[in-house]
């Protein structure tokens, strides 16, 4: 189903469709990469825990009318995917305050963000992702003001929609990075993947780190907390 590698980078491949060439195929891999690539490792599963958690969040918010490129699950590892160009933005969403913002504006760890901050990243690995804001995001990227408009209301959306998904799997929200993306159509859809690689999840209980944060900061097994999602999350569905 996969032919022609389009694209590799830190935590995905990919490749064209063989059989659709207006789709594409996304291979997730099992790296880990932290602080702009410097800290690096590989995780057998890790390709495969992604692929199935995300292919469980995608088509939930398909259910909860936000549309995205996910068309399903192809195998252990990919997933088939509709063809956009990537807004060169990371999208952050914030519940929570921990991570760079406690580091970059001194919040409290922990401070409640009501109603949740939207920041804006322009994705860009040579400048490592700098914090930008509206008016460089127009002129960084093709997308037009009510085009930024619509992309800060949807991941507002995605954050109602996500903070009840996890809730019911017994985890808050912290934070998360979305990516979003252009049809050949134009239109803006969300995009990339999201999973605990992207997102900040603490459970409610035991106020346990159960994301990336584990292989960032080196304080658990990655593997088994990305697995004990995608159980509570089978368990859900
Ligand atoms: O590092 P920071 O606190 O800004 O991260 C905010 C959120 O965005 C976290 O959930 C993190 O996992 C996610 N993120 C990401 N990819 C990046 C930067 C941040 O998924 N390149």
């Amino acid at each position: 189903m996969k032919a022609e590698l389009l694209y590799e980078g830190k935590a995905k491949k990919v490749y064209r469709s063989t059989i659709d060439p207006n789709k594409l195929v996304l291979a997730y891999k099992n790296d880990a990469t932290a602080f702009n690539g410097k800290k690096k490792d590989t995780y057998v599963g890790k390709g495969r825990l992604n692929n199935e958690i995300s292919s469980l969040i995608f088509p939930y918010l398909h259910e909860c009318g936000i549309e995205s490129h996910f068309i399903q699950k192809l195998s252990d590892t990919e997933q088939l995917v509709h063809e956009t160009k990537i807004v060169p933005l990371e999208v952050v969403v914030r519940n929570v305050a921990t991570g760079s913002i406690t580091k970059r504006l001194g919040f409290k760890e922990k401070t409640l963000f009501s109603p949740p901050l939207v920041e804006l990243f322009y994705k860009n690995d040579r400048l490592e992702d700098p914090l930008i804001n509206d008016d460089h995001a127009l002129l960084l990227t093709d997308i037009r003001t009510q085009e930024l408009r619509e992309i800060k209301v949807k991941a507002l959306e995605i954050n109602t929609a996500l903070r009840e998904f996890f809730q019911s799997i017994q985890l808050l929200l912290v934070d998360f990075k979305l990516e979003f993306g252009r049809l050949p159509d134009g239109r803006i859809v969300l995009s990339d993947e999201i999973s605990p690689d992207t997102c900040r999840l603490w459970d409610i209980e035991t106020n346990q780190k159960m994301d990336k944060d584990v292989f960032r900061l080196g304080t658990g097994n990655l593997i088994l907390v990305y697995e004990q999602i995608l159980q509570r999350l089978e368990a859900r569905v």
